[in-house]
């Protein structure tokens, strides 16, 4: 497959996926929003810690922290008290360095280009993804460990160079279906296409997943 031709049944998977996310998706804070910066708050805290945890934090931390140059100015000591919790504070350090290199490089403006992203401390491929299209609506693939798991079993891909490739293809042209688009597959992975136990019976894509079919307990 190259790598921007849509893969078999893209199509349909993107129509019913995003019909399905309409209808199921959790109200997450993160999702209200489009300011860069408070997308990559939510970014940082759900890198290693689950949901109902992050939902916790971000709040408070955001009352403290109202702004990126409220987190620039404040003290890594602050910082890391107001993280106190969640754990895992290289991400608070990263944060606060991220914040600090934004005012000094980039004008205190959150750089919309993935590429351009990943140079900051604290961003991998996944997150720079991430911050393109959840707060900038762009049709970049955010493929985190639940988002590669769905496109393995759906799609059939066996390497991550292929899963990428297949992410790319998927993204809708329009920036605002992108973006429920790639909310949609990160949800997806969090409530029915889980590691153990997926709930295959209930996926809203489930006729179209190689891993379904090729499994047989269909009826
Ligand atoms: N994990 C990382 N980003 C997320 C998001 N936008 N919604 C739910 N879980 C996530």
């Amino acid at each position: 497959m190259p790598p921007q031709s849509t893969p078999k049944n893209g199509a349909a998977f993107r129509r019913k996926l995003l019909a399905w996310y309409r209808k199921a998706a959790r109200d997450l804070p993160w999702r209200r929003t489009r300011d860069p910066y408070r997308v990559l708050v939510s970014e940082f805290m759900l890198q290693q810690t689950q949901v109902s945890r992050v939902l916790d934090y971000y709040g408070p931390f955001l009352r403290r922290y109202p702004s990126l140059d409220a987190l620039a100015r404040a003290t890594p000591r602050a910082v890391r008290e107001a993280w106190d919790g969640l754990g895992y504070y290289r991400r608070a350090a990263n944060l606060h360095r991220l914040a600090r290199q934004v005012v000094r490089h980039h004008a205190g403006i959150v750089p919309s280009d993935p590429e351009v992203l990943e140079q900051l401390p604290g961003v991998g491929p996944y997150t720079a993804g991430a911050v393109a299209t959840f707060a900038f609506e762009k049709p970049a693939p955010a493929v985190d460990t639940n988002v590669q798991r769905v496109l393995r079993r759906m799609f059939g891909c066996r390497t991550a160079k292929r899963i990428r490739a297949t992410a790319l293809a998927l993204q809708p042209k329009r920036g605002k279906t992108a973006w429920a688009f790639n909310q949609a597959l990160m949800e997806l992975g969090a409530l029915v296409c889980t590691a153990r136990a997926p709930k295959c019976p209930d996926c809203p894509v489930n006729r179209l997943c190689t891993w379904y079919l090729k499994s047989g307990n269909h009826s």
